[in-house]
């Protein structure tokens, strides 16, 4: 596996590659844990070459939010990738991707101010722009990005399409722990009693599941009974929960194919999120 730190390097590295080879690629900010491996592996299943990012993007994070402490396990990374058999790894320093203070932005106008943008202002617009970096730089065919972060996958879904980027966008099924909880790099900020509290997210997106499968189709009163689930727990703090079409993120009034049911909250100073779709495929 070959761990490259320069955007020249991995240019070279792309190019070098036989043209017929199809080209997988899975960004990260590290940390990672079975849900980024499961896009590695889809990427292997589906992809002759693999290659993933290692990036905590210092312009996806407000200022008050943990951009500092972000968990950082650069060596334990290494030896799971290398372990699915990933070919490439692009881990820049900062500097190397922000040379200096960026001042030209890919923005995904409207979406970007829904769900997780409308309380991380400059968040989406964060991600975006560096995605198409990384777009740009490792010239993938494919790239795979997970259901856990839905509003992340339909902007750049959105962003892929509106641009032009010659790169197929697949999803990701949302990879949980045992009892439930999705799985989070931010989960290793939880106490052991947030870690219990925490549950609530993926409890109150069971009982929206099993009210709509009960013929409740209205979204204020799914909406409602969602919220008295976590209400139950009064250490987590909503954030929204909000029943959206997945593509768009608008907000719905009653239950289309395409509903997802998106919850975030605060456990002690932990953000974490979650969703479901509604209807089961
Ligand atoms: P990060 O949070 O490290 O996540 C990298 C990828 O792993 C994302 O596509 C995310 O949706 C996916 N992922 C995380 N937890 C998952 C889970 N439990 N199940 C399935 N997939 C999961 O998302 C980012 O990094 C960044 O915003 C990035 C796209 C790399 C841009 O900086």
């Amino acid at each position: 596996m070959k761990i490259l730190r320069t955007i020249a390097e991995t240019r070279a590295a792309r190019h070098a590659l036989d043209e017929r080879c199809r080209v997988g690629f899975v960004p990260t900010m590290g940390a990672l844990h079975e849900g980024h491996l499961s896009l590695v592996r889809a990427a292997k299943e589906q992809c002759d070459i693999v290659a993933a990012s290692i990036f905590v993007n210092p312009t996806q994070f407000g200022p008050a939010e943990d951009f500092n402490k972000y968990p950082r396990t650069f060596e334990h990374d290494c030896e799971l990738l290398e372990k699915e058999g990933v070919d490439l790894v692009f881990a820049p320093a900062p500097q190397e991707m922000y040379p200096k203070e960026p001042v030209t932005w890919v923005t995904v106008e409207s979406l970007s101010d829904k769900l997780c943008g409308r309380s991380r202002p400059g968040h989406f617009r964060g991600v975006t722009t560096v995605v198409s970096k990384l777009f740009h730089i490792v010239e993938p065919d494919v790239a795979f990005f997970g259901q856990k972060d839905a509003a992340q996958l339909a902007i750049i879904r959105r962003m892929t399409k509106d641009l032009n980027f010659p790169v197929d966008i697949v999803g990701c099924p949302i990879v949980r722990e045992a009892d439930g909880l999705a799985m989070s790099s931010r989960n290793t900020y939880l106490s052991p009693e947030e870690r219990k509290r925490a549950l609530a997210l993926y409890h109150c997106l069971l009982e929206m599941k099993k009210q709509f499968g009960n013929g409740e189709a209205d979204c204020a009163k799914l909406i409602a009974a969602g919220k008295e689930v976590i209400l139950q727990e009064s250490s987590i703090r909503l954030d929204y929960l909000e029943i959206v079409d997945a593509d768009t993120l608008d907000s719905l009034q009653s239950v289309t194919g395409n509903a997802l049911a998106a919850v975030a909250a605060f456990a002690g100073n932990t953000r974490l999120i979650d969703n479901a779709f509604l209807v089961s495929a």
